[in-house]
């Protein structure tokens, strides 16, 4: 497994995962405008060339806001996702970066426990957030 920064190339690709797996999907002109912002970190899981994972997310002041990690479905239980949140972690911590937060929603057990498995912890609730259901805010401190 390689994981490497998105490019723009990415973007058509990342944009079909989005509307298949997630529930308020980015779409291609909200992806490329997010790649140009310099505070935007988005990587990517390859394998034999293939883009099988990403995660996005933008760095604010001194806290980073997770806004996906999304894995192919028969790419999953790898540890692809576990990989890209760990390079994350990585770039906070040589950003100074004191607090990852992220959203996810309340029946989404598989994201939990991967959150909580990289030591985020639950911090509130954002009700009807994803339609009739919650959101959980988790963040990680480092
Ligand atoms: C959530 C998601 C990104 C996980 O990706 P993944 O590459 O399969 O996850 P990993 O293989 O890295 O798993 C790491 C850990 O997460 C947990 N985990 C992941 N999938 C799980 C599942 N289906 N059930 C239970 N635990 C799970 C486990 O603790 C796992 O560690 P383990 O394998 O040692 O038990 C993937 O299921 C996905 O793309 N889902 C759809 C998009 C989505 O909901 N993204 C989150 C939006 S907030």
């Amino acid at each position: 497994m390689i994981i490497e920064e998105v490019g723009l190339s990415d973007v058509k690709k990342i944009a079909e995962m989005e509307l298949k797996y997630i529930y308020h999907p980015y779409s291609e002109a909200v992806l490329t405008e997010m790649l140009k912002n310099p505070n935007c970190l988005a990587l990517k899981a390859v394998e034999d060339g293939e883009l099988v994972g990403y995660i996005s997310g933008q760095f604010v002041i001194d806290e980073f806001n997770i806004n996906n990690v999304v894995v192919r479905e028969n790419f999953r239980r790898r540890g692809y996702a576990e990989s890209l949140l760990n390079k994350v972690i990585e770039y906070c911590t040589k950003e100074k970066t004191h607090k990852l937060y992220l959203e996810v929603a309340q029946t989404n057990d598989a994201a939990i426990k991967l959150y909580q498995k990289l030591g985020f912890n639950f911090s509130y609730e954002r009700k009807h957030y994803y339609g009739g259901q919650s959101a959980l805010v988790l963040v990680k401190t480092l």
